[in-house]
């Protein structure tokens, strides 16, 4: 499996920036084998997406794929929902119960949130992860499993196991291939294609032909997506609804003006005494170079108005 060159994908997977292309070889290597992988990655940077493309250009692709979310099953229900009960195990057991594993047998059973697995639950998995078989609640029989195990968590994986959240062992048994998701401000280039992806597929469902207006793409290219390809997805969606003729314009991404847009990199060294003035100038100019000229971002980020700025430009 490549990427398609001509329609920048692979698998379910939209981009062409080196850091996709990075992360697709991995994915490529990593899909053959049947080896567990854990994606940690910020939160809407398409790990569900990713383990599901894993799952599909693996050998297991006509079985079952599972996404199961750690986070959203409570902790006494965990169990029974990954492994199963047998009938007549605790009150209200009228039958038997087959759990995730099982429901996945020979094909890929996706962990979103593995840090809020509860400890004890931790120690039953790598159990199951080390032996290949496990028990239903209640249970006598060792089930044998073929299931491959894909695990994703938005948190920096030393801290999490630093401060308990991930048990040590689980996570180098996990971490047999880690794989690092890049943020969407990494992919360069790519923010252009996903918003024009997204309004296609909006496109296509309303049978529509939206497009974005120049001003329209440059706001959007030049915010930062801190909530990443989520909140890119979100807000051309909100675009194309706000949107009454064929064009998507400034207006319909009002929402990210009232956003402060958060510079994650470029940073100005003043030393103590530097005259106000200076300092502003600098700032001024450092901000306006970050957002590529784009006068409204850059008064927008200074919290000042637009003449404001038009009138310190003019002084510079
Ligand atoms: N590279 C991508 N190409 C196309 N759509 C993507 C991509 N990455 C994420 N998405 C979409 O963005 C949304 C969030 O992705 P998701 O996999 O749920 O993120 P995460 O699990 O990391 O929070 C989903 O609607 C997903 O389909
Ligand atoms: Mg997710």
């Amino acid at each position: 499996m490549a990427l398609d060159k001509h329609l920048k994908r692979f698998g379910f997977l939209y981009g062409s920036s080196p850091a996709m292309e990075r992360l697709y070889q991995q994915l490529d290597k990593v899909s053959v084998s049947d080896a567990t992988v854990l994606l940690a990655g910020e939160s809407g940077t398409g790990k569900e997406l990713i383990a599901q493309t894993i799952h599909q250009i693996s050998p297991r692709a006509d079985k079952t794929f599972i996404a199961v979310n750690c986070g959203a099953i409570p902790a006494h229900l965990i169990e029974a929902a990954l492994f199963g009960h047998e009938k007549g195990s605790f009150t209200g057991a009228a039958r038997q119960h087959l759990g995730y594993f099982e429901h996945a047998s020979r094909g890929t059973l996706f962990l979103d949130e593995i840090t809020e697995m509860p400890a004890d639950m931790q120690v039953k998995l790598l159990r199951v992860l080390e032996s290949g078989s496990f028990l239903r609640i209640g249970g006598s029989d060792e089930v044998k499993v073929d299931v491959r195990l894909i695990a994703a968590t938005n948190r920096d994986v030393e801290v999490a196991v630093r401060q308990g959240s991930l048990r040590e062992d689980l996570m180098y048994r996990l971490a047999v291939f880690p794989i690092r998701v890049p943020p969407l401000r990494e992919r360069n280039g790519d923010v252009d294609l996903l918003a024009q992806h997204f309004l296609q597929l909006m496109n296509a469902k309303e049978n529509t032909s939206k497009t974005f207006s120049r001003n329209s793409m440059e706001m959007i290219r030049s915010y930062t997506w801190p909530g990443n390809v989520r909140e890119l997805k979100n807000v051309v969606q909100r675009a194309f609804i706000l949107s009454t003729d064929t064009l998507v314009i400034e207006d319909h991404l009002s929402e990210l003006w009232a956003r402060k847009p958060t510079l994650h990199e470029g940073c100005l060294n003043f030393s103590v005494g530097t005259p106000l003035a200076d300092a502003q100038r600098e700032i001024i100019l450092a901000t306006l170079k970050h957002f590529s000229g784009n006068k409204r971002l850059t008064a927008e980020a200074l919290g000042i108005s637009l003449k404001t700025l038009y009138n310190r430009l003019k002084d510079y």
